[in-house]
């Protein structure tokens, strides 16, 4: 089989970066959470007090920034600014937020398609996002958009959570509404699914029942 470009699309907590990572496995791909990227991104400008609003000092920030994303031992991706591994701190409700708005900023959209369009050059891989079928690989070869209900997702990012943690069900669904909102919202590359793209509820679906509905489109389409 050709290597291919695959694409899953869709809101937060539908299950893509585990798909993903269980797709790439299946397929012996790499993948890619470009969500990671724009929470590095955020967490990045916040740190060095970037003025978002100014569009000449975020270019400067973001013509510094080196972003990586290296997988580890444990199979899972590691987010990296220059030398720095910053993987536990983008995970953060706080950093959810800001990713969703620095997400609407087109200089921070343009920076990423580059980063992300060099990352697929090789193909071979999987992007998991909101517009990597919409935007920012329309020739992918196969594309998904993974959904599930508002409150499925919110309680199976409620589990994830740290014990530690003080957030309520009820909290993580309205983070989760106002964010699926704003993403969907916004005038540039808004979360939507491509016409050409397959839709999957994953609402009553297993991982493996999902994952034997995507082998069965990508071997129909390749
Ligand atoms: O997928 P994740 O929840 O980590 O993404 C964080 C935020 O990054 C999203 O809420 C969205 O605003 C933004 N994002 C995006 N386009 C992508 C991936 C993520 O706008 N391809």
């Amino acid at each position: 089989m050709k290597s291919l470009v695959i694409t899953i699309d869709g809101p937060a907590g539908a299950g893509k970066t585990t798909i993903s990572r269980q797709l790439a496995d299946r397929m012996g791909y790499r993948y890619v959470d470009t969500g990671a990227l724009y929470r590095g991104v955020a967490l990045c400008a916040s740190r060095a007090g970037v003025d978002r609003g100014n569009e000449q000092e975020l270019n400067t920030f973001l013509e510094g920034l080196n972003l990586s994303l290296v997988r580890g031992g444990d199979g899972c991706l590691r987010l990296y600014a220059g030398e720095q591994d910053i993987t536990a701190e983008i995970r953060t409700p706080a950093i959810s937020m800001a990713a969703s708005a620095v997400a609407a900023l087109p200089a921070v959209r343009s920076w990423l398609l580059g980063v992300q369009r060099r990352l697929g050059a090789e193909k071979g891989v999987v992007f998991e996002g909101r517009d990597m079928g919409s935007v920012v690989f329309p020739e992918a070869d196969v594309k998904f958009f993974l959904t599930a209900d508002l409150r499925v997702r919110a309680e199976r990012r409620y589990e994830e959570l740290p014990p530690d943690s003080s957030q309520k069900l009820e909290d993580v669904l309205m983070d989760m509404q106002r964010r699926d909102a704003q993403d969907s919202g916004r005038d540039l590359a808004p979360l939507v699914a491509s016409k050409d793209a397959t839709i999957i509820d994953a609402s009553a679906l297993t991982i493996d029942e999902v994952l034997v509905q995507m082998m069965d489109c990508i071997r129909e389409k390749s």
